[in-house]
């Protein structure tokens, strides 16, 4: 048993994507995200650069006693986990494009993944692909610019209409039954998303398999807080700008504070 929160952390605000599933299906737990929004976006940046970003984020979700990180990003991961798994001790959960679930529900056998340069260009991101390739067309797109425009609060603006649109249409000539959401900013998306594609494509995102993901390790490690009537806490640091997390999570029931730090 233990009662320590569960750290989260992402380039940005895409995370609480993430973060909405685990508090979701782990209420009796306690949470503290890092927002990183000063240095988003991730998947422009070079890897060692990257991989010095989640550094400086673990060691701060260290310092605030998580018993867990989830690396709620898949840039993050895809070019960083390795690393962070060698240096330190605390377990990590991370998050790749979900290419295997849609190989299983694809009948088309074409599928579509929008995720950043950065988790289209990683190593791990080739080897997941090449592992479910077999008899697959996968069309990879680039979601440049989608995620500085919901960073500065712009999802419903005629830009982000307008990148949709060029990002999405051309790959519905491919034939794709599934759309995999490779980055955790874009589950914010859906609903315009579901404009272009319509209702015969499968949007994928990873996000209830990472809270189930969660919660089997700390169960397997004996870690998840087994106080039933507990009151957990949830803090949301960001170190730029926290109107943008009051937005996003306008209808959210759970309380959490929010925290404008420089980290
Ligand atoms: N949420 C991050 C991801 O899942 C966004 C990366 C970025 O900051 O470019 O990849």
């Amino acid at each position: 048993m233990n009662t320590n929160p569960i750290g989260i952390f992402d380039s940005g605000v895409g995370g609480l994507s993430i973060w909405k599933e685990i508090t979701t299906l782990l209420p009796d737990e306690s949470t503290i995200y890092l927002a990183d929004s000063a240095n988003a976006p991730y998947g422009d940046k070079t890897q060692e650069e990257i991989i010095e970003l989640c550094i400086k984020n673990t060691e701060k979700l260290i310092s605030l006693d998580c018993k867990i990180i989830v690396v709620a990003c898949n840039t993050a991961t895809t070019n960083a986990i390795n690393i962070l798994r060698k240096k330190y001790t605390i377990p990590f959960i991370g998050i790749e494009p979900a290419i295997k679930p849609a190989r299983l529900q694809t009948k088309t056998n074409s599928i579509g993944i929008l995720a950043t340069k950065g988790t289209l260009n990683s190593l791990l991101f080739a080897q997941t692909a090449n592992k479910y390739m077999d008899g697959i067309k996968i069309i990879e797109i680039e979601g440049k610019g989608l995620v500085s425009l919901i960073e500065t609060g712009k999802i419903h603006s005629p830009e982000m209409t307008h990148l949709l649109y060029q990002y999405i249409h051309p790959i519905l000539q491919n034939n794709i039954d599934c759309l995999v959401l490779g980055c955790t900013h874009y589950p914010f998306l859906i609903p315009q998303i579901k404009k272009i594609t319509g209702d015969t494509i499968n949007i994928i995102d990873s996000g209830r398999a990472i809270a189930k993901q969660t919660k089997a390790i700390l169960i397997s490690q004996n870690t998840s807080n087994n106080i039933s009537n507990s009151s957990p806490a949830h803090k949301i640091y960001s170190n730029l700008n926290t109107e943008i997390i009051k937005t996003l999570l306008n209808n959210h029931s759970l309380n959490f504070d929010l925290i404008l730090e420089k980290f």
